[in-house]
């Protein structure tokens, strides 16, 4: 049977910034980055796999060629918004977590 997915709210909507990050803790300890654009809302990993530190919710937002990216504040690789694939290097991606707006409010999705 499949679980029921577990979802988190993270945080008022209008509080995301549009076209920037915020960190957000999930009960079981890990942070998330969530950013909102005129795309929509998008949750990843808040830790910069290059540099195993947690800034992605301090990246800066672009695009590249259309995708909707984060640029790491650190080495500034470019992660894609909606999966979390890093554009600079085909091996690397950080999770991408479910996402939605519910009555206003962020909520995260468990795995
Ligand atoms: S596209 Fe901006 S550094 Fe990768």
């Amino acid at each position: 049977m499949a679980q029921e997915r577990v979802w988190t709210a993270v945080c008022p909507v209008e509080t995301v910034p549009l076209g920037a990050g915020v960190a957000a803790l999930l009960p079981d300890g890990l942070q998330v980055a969530v950013f909102r654009t005129g795309d929509g809302v998008f949750a990843l990993s808040n830790v910069d796999p290059f540099s195993g530190a947690a800034v992605l919710s301090r990246g800066i937002i672009g695009d590249r060629g259309g995708v909707p990216v984060v640029a790491s504040p650190m080495h500034k690789q470019c992660f894609e918004l909606s999966t979390g694939q890093c554009l600079d290097d085909p091996e690397v991606r950080v999770a991408c977590y479910p996402v939605r707006v519910a009555a206003g409010t962020v909520e995260v999705g468990g795995p």
